[in-house]
């Protein structure tokens, strides 16, 4: 049976986009059921109904506070049934009951090489920092914010003539490689999450998996699992 997947998002969707094309391999173990959204006119909510998943939205305006919303995010993502939540652009931060309820099996998808950069304008910060490199890390969710156990992470390297629409294209490309190959080695059962630490292939990950996104004539791209 393939892993069941629910795909939480705000905005436009490319990321949820790349996840479900990977869905349809033959080889990729996992489905893409349901699409959650905290914004009902997220595009990223008619990807979804157009790629044929179950779409939903709970709404942040529509209830009274925080913690009304947050229980109906709950539910609604519980009502699904995942074996794994992906968090794709959710710009919402979800709260301890959540993290509890999905326990190993909620991961989220930032655009910075974590533990750098948490948080918001990411390639700002990187820019304004003169780094020579970006990226994008996959990492389990816990309660601290971009904070929990790494898995993987895609680098791409900062030119000069780099802006922040620049590196975040690049980044953006690198993340719809990185992301649904991670989903796949969990849903293959060669990645877990055991007493918050991460395990791939039977081994203890010290380190997240680094790989260099190549892209050749600005087309294609390859994730290369690195060490
Ligand atoms: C992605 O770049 C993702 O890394 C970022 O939002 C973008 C979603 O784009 N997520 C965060 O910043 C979460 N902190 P999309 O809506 O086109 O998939």
């Amino acid at each position: 049976m393939p892993l069941s997947v629910t795909v939480l998002l705000s905005g436009g969707g490319t990321t949820f986009d790349a996840i479900q094309s990977y869905s349809q391999r033959d080889d990729s173990g996992f489905n893409v059921t349901d699409v959650i959204s905290d914004t009902y006119d997220a595009y990223g909510l008619t990807r979804a109904r157009n790629a044929g998943c179950r779409s939903h939205y709970v709404n942040y305006n529509d209830y009274e506070d925080r913690a009304d919303f947050d229980e109906a995010l709950l539910r609604a993502t519980a009502e699904t049934s995942p074996d794994l939540v992906v968090l794709a652009g959710f710009m919402r931060i979800v709260n301890p009951e959540f993290v509890r309820a999905f326990s190993g099996k909620l991961i989220n998808i930032h655009p910075s090489l974590l533990p750098s950069y948490p948080g918001l304008n990411t390639y700002q910060r990187a820019l304004q920092a003169g780094d020579s490199e970006h990226g994008s890390t996959v990492h389990f969710v816990n309660d601290v914010l971009d904070g929990g156990p790494l898995i993987a992470q895609a680098i791409v390297n900062i030119e000069t003539n780099d802006t922040p629409k620049s590196l975040s294209t690049k980044v953006q490309r690198a993340e719809r490689i990185l992301y649904p190959v991670v989903i796949h080695w969990f849903a293959s059962g060669r990645l877990i999450m055991r007493d918050s630490e991460v395990w791939l292939n039977g081994a203890k990950r010290t380190t997240p998996i680094r790989g260099i996104v190549n892209i050749h004539n600005n087309e294609e791209f390859e994730f290369d699992e690195g060490a």
